[in-house]
């Protein structure tokens, strides 16, 4: 615990725009670079990585900062934003820069030089000469974004390079849905895509919430991402957000202890607030951020580049690393004083559950207000109903107040009891070992001091969190996680799963899976509310995200699994979903042996997808497109 905790500052806009309708947007000029970021305590090396940061343009007198995770991105409720995406992953002479991580290129994946021969166009597995090299293509998903319009939702197959000097002529410069939404957003908004980069509007006119951003290029998520192009998204405002819910002055103020307020008494200060991205990472001796270019089986030992047989060479079915690192230093500390803060959680791992042990800091009172959404439909006390632990699946999010008032003097290590291998579900030593206590058993370290004024927030268990009305669904989809397993004879012992794949389930509950490549399968009608039946066939748990929406977590029962005639039935009985999952979603865990049941309205047309959020999962066949209203023209 060397180094003090980075809030990341807010992110510089480039400009106010004049919308067509006459709405005022604000406008942001945002591009990946690679950076050295001091990730380790110095005198540890420095970290190459990749990291948001305002162009030089859009930065003008700010501080030309790229960081990861990047500086946050504030977003007023129902006032658009428009993001100029610029892919600058380019060397001081203009010449692209190659990945940081190895790119296995037998996945379904962006595969910009095109013409192979495999399924799909992938290269065949004995003619992969090794990891790709080449340039590389990003895209941008601003994740829990709601009627986003598709051309701006960063749909896998509309990557883009960067407007490199030395992109070979050979390489397709961008994926095949590029030109598509380049045409659809200057239809749309009267938008100008530049090469290397393209130009997203959101409306915002969902609840405050707190969002995030991320690259979602096909078949490299994973390590894109890991490389550090992420950071949040905070939408304010509105009847249902952070002014009018967090002002003090609710009805419930009167039964505070003490005087009741007057109308002349300041205005309560709001809760000091504090964004948290948690990921684990590896590095290497000299700093370097450490990806697996390898096969790793089963039993933990690193295998030989294979390229025969029918498993990918360098994919792995999931990643951890051996290191936490929040809002991009490994292990920091937090100077706090003895009273509330608010803060915002997101799970920024590829693969691990993170489960946050707050009753190990003793007197600490923790309330989640929030989730992905936006707020609950009440307070949640984390320390009482759900005994002080905060599970946490990849890409969730917990909106947080953590009273410290009560907490002693001196420091307190925020503790995680997530398991350091895939998630089942259950309870810490029961079914899975907890984290390594002395590494990623741990996570911030709180510096408790004495508060130096009086702390005039409410206390969270007061406040009145808006209604959550519950949706009313008209179309019931059965949908399946399935783990397809490895053929080939050599991987026979102990074989490792091909892909994680989705799939749909059928009136007598036999499952067909199918690959992301296939003809869409999920259309929902625009203006439907739907009723997802998510039956899930593994042995881990699996957080399913779906673009575009705000779903509502219904119930969750056990299943009757039939591995040979490949059905799945619900095996009757239900269970409610947990108090923290009561509100708005975008990221639901789905148990294993269990249907997990949500709603959602799909409001917005177009072209989306619906994705297993363990990146790993994600890029090797995990995710399908869906669309929304008519196909496409
Ligand atoms: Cu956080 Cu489809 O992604
Ligand atoms: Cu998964």
């Amino acid at each position: 615990y060397l180094t003090p905790l980075l809030v990341p500052p807010v992110m510089p806009r480039a400009g106010t725009a004049v919308l067509r309708g006459g709405k005022n947007a604000d406008v942001y000029e945002v591009s990946v670079r690679q950076v050295v970021q001091q990730v380790l305590p110095a005198p540890l090396p420095a970290t190459t990585v990749w990291a948001y940061g305002p162009t030089a343009a859009a930065a003008r007198k700010a501080v030309l900062l790229h960081h990861s995770p990047s500086l946050t991105i504030e977003a007023d409720w129902r006032r658009p934003v428009r993001v100029r995406w610029v892919n600058e992953l380019t060397d001081d002479a203009g010449g692209y820069l190659p990945h940081l991580l190895p790119v296995d290129p037998t996945l379904h994946w962006a595969n910009p030089p095109g013409g192979a021969t495999g399924r799909d166009g992938r290269p065949t597995f004995t003619e992969v000469p090794g990891p790709y090299l080449g340039p590389v293509p990003l895209t941008t998903h601003v994740h829990g974004a709601v009627g986003v319009g598709d051309e701006s939702d960063g749909y896998p197959e509309a990557w883009y390079l960067p407007a490199a000097v030395d992109v070979p002529a050979d390489h397709a410069t961008h994926g095949t849905w590029y030109e598509f939404f380049r045409a659809k957003a200057a239809a749309r908004f009267g938008l100008e895509w530049s090469p290397g980069s393209a130009t997203f509007q959101y409306p915002n006119d969902h609840r405050a919430s707190t969002l995030w951003f991320h690259d979602h290029t096909l078949g490299m998520t994973r390590v894109n991402v890991y490389a550090g192009p992420a950071g949040f998204y905070l939408v304010r405002g509105g009847p249902e957000g952070d002014d009018a819910v967090l002002d003090a002055r609710t009805a419930t103020r009167a039964v505070l202890p003490g005087p009741a307020p007057r109308a002349t008494d300041p205005r309560p200060r709001p809760y000091r607030e504090i964004p948290l991205a948690i990921q684990d990472r590896t590095f290497t001796a000299d700093g370097a951020l450490f990806y697996p270019d390898t096969r790793a089986y089963f039993d933990g030992t690193v295998g030989p580049y294979v390229p025969e047989g029918d498993v990918p060479p360098i994919w792995n079915p999931e990643f951890f690393g051996n290191a936490i690192m929040v809002n991009g230093h490994t292990w920091p500390y937090l100077d706090v004083e003895q009273r509330r803060y608010r803060l915002r959680l997101l799970n920024g791992c590829n693969s691990r559950f993170l489960i946050l042990d707050f009753s190990a800091i003793p007197g600490a009172d923790v309330w989640q207000i929030g989730t992905e959404g936006g707020f609950l439909a009440a307070p949640v006390h984390v320390s009482g109903t759900l005994g002080g632990h905060l599970l946490l699946a990849p890409a969730e999010r917990a909106d947080l107040v953590v009273d410290l008032t009560g907490v002693p003097a001196g420091s307190w290590v925020l503790r995680n009891l997530g398991p350091d291998e895939p998630f089942g579900g259950g309870e810490p030593d029961e079914d899975f070992d907890v984290a390594d206590p002395d590494t990623t058993g741990q996570i911030l370290q709180l510096r408790v001091v004495a508060a130096t004024s009086p702390d005039t927030t409410t206390p969270p268990q007061f406040l009145v969190l808006p209604a959550v009305a519950p949706l009313v669904p008209t179309v019931a989809r059965r949908v399946a996680l399935v783990e397809e397993m490895s053929t080939a004879p050599e991987l026979a012992e102990d074989p490792p799963p091909v892909a994680a794949m989705l799939g749909t389930v059928d009136a007598a509950g036999h499952w067909s899976t199918a690959a992301w490549s296939e003809a869409v399968t999920e259309a929902p009608a625009v203006g439907t509310t739907e009723l997802w039946e998510i039956y899930n066939t593994t042995a881990d748990a699996h957080p399913i995200h779906v673009h575009d929406v705000h779903f509502q977590v219904v119930e969750r029962g056990p299943v009757v699994i039939d591995e040979e005639a490949q059905t799945v039935l619900p095996a009757g009985g239900t269970r409610q979903p947990e108090p923290n999952e009561r509100g708005w979603k975008d990221t639901v865990i789905a148990y294993p042996g269990e249907v997990t049941r949500i709603r959602m309205r799909f409001g917005q047309p177009g072209q989306f997808v619906w994705h297993c959020h363990i990146v790993e999962h994600e890029d090797n066949e995990m995710m399908r497109p869906m669309r929304v209203g008519p196909p496409q023209p």
